[in-house]
């Protein structure tokens, strides 16, 4: 299906690791300019790097999306460029501390909350006036079935995708009537160096052997018998950000193998 984003732009935060980066690349290759967001210059330079062999169109914005003054910067500079976002995916995280909620560090909470529910917050911000005086607009968020049905030894992050859905939802219908759909996807386990940093961190606790006994496990529970790939979840961002799906507003699509069916 023709995606229809030829001559968009798309600013995907944290698009220079893991699913963020594979978002971007499709989304270049539709033929939309892609505007890449991470924290450091190599990261950024890496997805560049890749939508540029691949004949797409890429520029940068290195900042942390925690900040406000930093991202209004980052999108006065594009601004200069004659760039302005019509599709936003808030798709950064950190995901710094998986253990029991009372062990964690109040400062690791508050960055985990800065960074996923402010971020997102300061890029809607930051971009969404120029999507209203367009008249077109497409964010996708991207949370978690951690928020959505919950997760121990995650609750400060998950406490935080969870504010990212309520603001999806809130958004949703206050911008619906700018022609600017609002939608969330929620990946459940997928194979990304977040997640490999996760195993490596739980085969220090628990031992390599038992992570890989928890990995089959894992396996077996997912109806469809596997882990997502970070191709799994940018198939249904392209679609959301696309026309095809402008009748869908406020939703969460979970793409997770139907480990969990939440109606
Ligand atoms: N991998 C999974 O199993 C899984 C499951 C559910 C949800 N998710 C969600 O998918 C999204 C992508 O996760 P991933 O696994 O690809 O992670 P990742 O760690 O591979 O990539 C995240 C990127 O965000 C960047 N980032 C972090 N803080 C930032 C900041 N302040 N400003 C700008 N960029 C910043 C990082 O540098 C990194 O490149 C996240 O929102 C994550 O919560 C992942």
């Amino acid at each position: 299906m023709d995606m229809m984003l030829a001559g968009k732009t798309a600013l995907v935060t944290g698009s220079g690791s893991g699913i963020g980066q594979t978002i971007a690349c499709a989304f270049a290759r539709e033929g939309a300019a892609v505007v890449v967001n991470d924290i450091t210059e190599e990261r950024v330079a890496g997805t560049i790097a890749l939508i540029g062999q691949a004949g797409g169109r890429a520029m940068p914005a290195i900042c942390d999306i925690g900040s406000l003054d930093a991202v209004n910067a980052a999108v006065a500079s594009l601004a200069d460029q004659g760039l302005s976002p019509d599709i936003l995916v808030n798709n950064a995280a950190v995901l710094l501390a998986s253990a029991p909620f009372l062990e964690t560090r109040p400062e690791d909470c508050e960055r985990e909350i800065r960074v996923i529910l402010h971020g997102t917050l300061n890029c809607m911000r930051a971009v969404l006036p120029g999507m209203i005086g367009r008249r077109w607009g497409k964010v996708v968020n991207i949370v978690s079935d951690a928020a959505r049905g919950g997760q121990e030894r995650e609750a400060n992050y998950s406490a935080a995708k969870g504010g990212v859905l309520a603001f999806t939802k809130s958004m949703a219908r206050e911008v619906g009537r700018h022609n600017i759909n609002v939608n969330a996807v929620s990946p459940a386990a997928t194979d990304t160096p977040l997640r490999q940093a996760l195993l490596r961190k739980m085969a220090e606790r628990i031992g390599e052997q038992a992570v890989q006994e928890r990995e089959e496990k894992t396996r077996r529970a997912y109806p469809l018998k596997r882990i997502g790939t970070p191709e799994d979840v940018s198939n249904a961002v392209l679609f959301l950000a696309s026309d095809a799906a402008r009748h869908i507003t406020g939703q969460v699509l979970s793409v997770n193998g139907g480990y969990t069916m939440i109606g």
